[in-house]
């Protein structure tokens, strides 16, 4: 394998910035040094005036996930390839567990999904529906296999949703086998009637998407799922928190010392309800659980990354082709396929809306989109990190370069942004993922396939 030495850049870590050049061997950081001579590798790239992070790590994507009826537009390779354009080197997706059957059958249908096609390096979390009699077992058995994380459902009753006890149950093994439990906390069961009431009233836009979905529906779930937490002896980690009032409840337990994080997107940063009641149905493109929040929450959220009341920014990447999946629920909101793209613009946006305006430091930035979510998630210092010995996962961003995010221009097979015209400045130059280019030039040069399964470590961050 060919060498590589990046030189005259700036690191960025999630604890320092400070000059210095980068060795690569055999896909690894071989060593770190002020400075190296151009000869000492077969290939040499000047990052002068140039800022270097480790890869950025997105644990939270659905990549070809059949949902609502349809499935996720972006399958393995095109999503991955996306995630590559924007900086991002590792993803963790999730396998889904079908109702009565065995999670391995699940694993298998993923490492399947993802073979001969996944661009960047990936690991899975499991979505449990049904623990069954055998289901603690089986949770053991997948963390074995490297699944050191598993999703379950507060929301979506006889779909995904599962009851409290299950949970219990679920949270309990973790406290055994050192896994991390994800929750989607939204109270499934009030919910599900505020949606009958409204469709009886003859209320079928996409605004009704969070109008039947309140904060206090998303801040009650949160709160519940520490206390089962609590009462389990296990870590919790909230996914795509969305509003004010659930962050409060986070902020609560962790003040009590308790092991709660949580993640949020840019959708819930940057954008709100009013998204919703864009005229032609256009307003579907904005429909994903938990919903767009009124605007008074963004601030909130950002002071939560700032104050480490929020450890993660991940994109719950899910995206939906308006002109025929979205249109399935054109006379009824509840059959608008839910998610959203945006795996390709976490790293522009997070840094132009955060760094750029001055929410949060650079290292911070690094913290919320790469080192945390590694840890947290039993991939550090592999994945995460710009140390001798982790993956060469490099990104070379340049700092002044300006770019409009558009559905024209963007890589993820999906046919509008949720960011159209937004204008960022910094973005990646050259992304290099275990020691090989595949980002130069705004031209993709690696293959499909190439990405490695993650087998992730139990008792990652969250057990610190
Ligand atoms: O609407 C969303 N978020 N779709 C993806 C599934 C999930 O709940 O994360
Ligand atoms: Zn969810
Ligand atoms: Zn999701």
């Amino acid at each position: 394998m060919s060498t590589l030495v990046i030189q005259n850049g700036t690191l960025v870590t999630a604890l320092y910035s400070y000059k210095a050049d980068i060795l690569v061997a055999d896909g690894k950081i071989k060593e770190i040094a002020p400075q190296f001579a151009s000869t000492v590798a077969d290939r040499a790239i000047d990052a002068t005036g140039m800022l270097i992070f480790p890869g950025g790590v997105d644990v939270h994507t659905h990549m070809d996930m059949p949902f609502g009826g349809t499935t996720s537009a972006d399958d393995f390779e095109t999503g991955t390839r996306a995630a590559a354009y924007g900086g991002t080197t590792t993803i963790v997706d999730f396998a889904i567990q079908a109702k009565g059957t065995k999670m391995r059958d699940a694993l298998d249908t993923w490492w399947k999904k993802a073979e001969g096609k996944v661009c960047i390096d990936y690991g899975l979390h499991m979505i449990v529906t049904d623990l069954g009699n055998s289901g603690l077992e089986d949770m053991d058995d997948l963390v074995r296999e490297g699944v050191a994380s598993f999703k379950l459902f507060m929301a979506y009753p006889n779909v995904l949703m599962v009851d409290d006890a299950t949970i219990f149950r679920a949270l309990g093994q973790t406290a055994r086998n050192g896994a991390l439990i994800c929750m989607h906390a939204e109270n499934g069961g009030a919910i599900d009637v505020m949606v009958q009431k409204a469709l009886a009233e003859g209320k079928t836009a996409p605004i009704q998407h969070a109008l039947t979905r309140p904060v206090r529906a998303e801040a009650e779930a949160v709160n519940r799922a520490i206390a089962l937490a609590e009462m389990a002896g296990a870590p919790v980690y909230i996914v795509h928190l969305s509003s004010e009032d659930a962050l409060n409840q986070v902020r609560e337990a962790r003040d009590r010392g308790l092991p709660a994080f949580a993640e949020t997107c840019p959708q819930y940063l940057l954008l709100s309800i009013e998204e919703l009641e864009r005229p032609n149905f256009e307003g579907a493109k904005y429909v994903f659980t938990p919903p767009l929040r009124e605007r008074h929450h963004l601030a909130k959220l950002w002071g939560g990354l700032k104050h480490d009341h929020l450890q993660v920014v991940s994109t719950d990447h899910c995206p939906f082709c308006f002109a025929d999946q979205k249109q399935l629920g054109k006379d009824d909101f509840t059959k608008i396929p839910n998610g959203g793209p945006g795996v390709e613009n976490r790293l522009q946006l997070i840094w132009n809306y955060g760094v750029n305006s001055g929410k949060i430091s650079q290292n911070r930035f690094v913290e919320l989109v790469s080192t945390t979510p590694a840890k947290l998630f039993g991939m550090y210092p592999r994945k995460g990190a710009l140390e001798a010995g982790s993956d060469a996962d490099i990104v070379i961003w340049d700092p002044e370069a300006e770019h409009v995010i558009s559905a024209e221009t963007h890589h993820m097979r999906v046919d509008y942004s949720m960011f159209e015209g937004f204008k960022v400045k910094g973005n990646a130059r050259q992304v290099i993922s275990r020691g090989e280019v595949v980002v130069e030039n705004g031209k993709f040069h690696g293959k499909a396939g190439r990405g490695q399964y993650l087998r992730r470590h139990a008792r990652g961050g969250a057990w610190n």
